[in-house]
């Protein structure tokens, strides 16, 4: 354990793992190895279980018990999933009591309620805040923003550090980011802006025990992020209109023919199960076939991914560069440019009103947000968020927030007086933006 260990949150708290740092629940990649092996190292990891027959989830769910009696917890995706079979799975992830369910894409309210009321911990995948209000109101007890630098399926369109923030401005329960984060200093970013924790899927499946095939693995030491890219093209298996992010093949370029053509080419085979063109199936360990045509799936972190190594040395070194990195951050002198227009040394007393004010704004914008769930509410509230943040305030979160809001229009305009007297200009911009139809009480 290093020296200066990262701070335990509400997340460790609630799932019960030392560090803040989960493994994303990774269809066919995250399976009971590599879940077994982030979980002992301090982290979380979440079994990728995406419409897996029961006897292969209660095989994982055993093998990691015989491994650790830590806990971790079972990935599947409603949306995805045959409605007959995912009640069965929610069946069985209740009948194995395994701890916590991590569920994506659309919110299903009831499958989120009854994992709850059977006492298992729900945590939910989103990709705007509107979502991220919509999974808390079901139920969630926790909540991963994803960005849209993320691998595999991208459920929403904003960069991670604007829907962390939009995201944080509402939630009531312990929020973990993800999408392209790869390093220490990633995750050490995502807590400073607020966050819970960091949720890590390309970089885990780049280790000696993910399920990943090898070649798939060979591609994300050697890729940059630039040769990722969003596409609907893998489509097979899912809902229709599903993004997702994977290396540029000759799939993505169109030489392989029209993915919507309705045709099914056998490429590739997993123990007698064909694998088809066009199907959400990345390479894994078992399977054979034309590789380079598969779902290559990768987060713009594949970057700072240059080695296969094993999953425990992966979360040592997240942990450690991360408690550096946070330490960095927290001894930093003060910006050279500050983003407001005073002498430094009169700086903190001259920004003091300007954070009061918008600290009474965020939280009658958070309010008018969770009320109305609008998006222009949500972003703004974002947006004010943000501005704390780079004044090196301290933004006041919704969670066991019980108080009476105040008042939106005399927010805006207490803090419209104090707006020339931030330098930043594409920041006083934004603010201008957010606050103009909010001073006569609109939205
Ligand atoms: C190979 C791969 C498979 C994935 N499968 C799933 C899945 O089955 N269920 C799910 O909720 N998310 C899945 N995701 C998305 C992750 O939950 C997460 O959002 C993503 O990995 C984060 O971005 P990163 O890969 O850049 O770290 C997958 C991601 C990858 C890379």
């Amino acid at each position: 354990m290093p020296q200066h260990p990262l701070p335990a949150t509400a997340l460790t708290d609630l799932l019960g793992c030392r560090l803040p740092i989960v493994l994303a629940g990774m269809g066919g990649v995250a399976r009971s190895e590599l879940v077994a092996a982030v979980t002992r190292a301090g982290g979380y990891g979440f079994l990728g279980m995406v419409r897996e027959p029961l006897a292969l989830i209660e095989r994982e769910v055993a093998a990691v018990r015989a491994a650790t009696d830590l806990p971790f917890g079972v990935n599947i995706i409603p949306a995805a999933t045959p409605a007959k079979q995912l009640a069965a799975q929610v069946d069985l992830l209740i009948a194995l009591r395994v701890a916590s369910v991590e569920l994506f894409w659309e919110v299903d309210a009831r499958v989120v309620a009854r994992l709850r009321d059977a006492g298992v911990t729900v945590v939910h995948q989103v990709g705007s805040a509107r979502e991220a209000l919509a999974a808390q109101q079901a139920g969630a007890q926790a909540l991963i923003a994803q960005g849209v630098e993320a691998g595999g399926h991208v459920r929403g369109r904003q960069r991670l550090q604007e829907l962390l923030d939009e995201v944080l401005a509402v939630a009531r329960v312990p929020v973990a980011a993800c999408g392209g984060l790869a390093d220490g200093r990633d995750l050490a970013r995502a807590l400073m802006q607020g966050a819970h924790g960091a949720v890590l899927g390309t970089a885990f499946m780049a280790t000696e025990e993910s399920f990943a095939h090898d070649a798939h693995k060979r591609r994300l030491v050697a890729a940059r992020a630039s040769d990722t890219v969003l596409t609907e093209d893998f489509h097979i298996n899912w809902p229709p209109l599903a993004a997702v992010r994977v290396l540029r093949s000759s799939v993505t370029s169109g030489e392989r023919g029209d993915p919507f053509g309705g045709q099914r080419t056998p490429i590739g085979d997993e123990e007698g199960r064909p694998i088809y063109l066009f199907s959400t199936d990345s390479p894994l360990r078992s399977m054979t076939g034309d590789f380079e045509a598969m779902a290559l799936y990768a987060g713009r972190g594949v970057d700072r991914i240059d080695a296969i190594v094993p999953a425990a040395a992966l979360v040592a070194q997240l942990e450690q560069d991360a408690a550096r990195h946070l330490r960095l951050l927290a001894d930093a002198a003060p910006p050279l440019a500050s983003p407001v227009c005073y002498a430094p040394e009169a700086q903190a007393a001259q920004r003091a009103p300007l954070l009061a004010a918008l600290d009474t704004l965020l939280r009658a914008a958070s309010h008018r947000a969770t009320a109305e769930g609008c998006d222009a509410a949500l972003h703004g509230a974002g947006v004010v968020r943000r501005a704390i943040r780079t004044l090196d305030g301290k933004p006041w979160t919704p969670a066991g927030d019980g108080g009476a809001a105040p008042a939106l229009d005399a927010a805006a305009r207490a803090v419209q007086a104090l707006l020339d007297g931030v330098e930043d200009a594409a920041l006083r911009k934004e603010l201008e933006q957010v606050v103009g139809p909010w001073l006569e009480g609109g939205h």
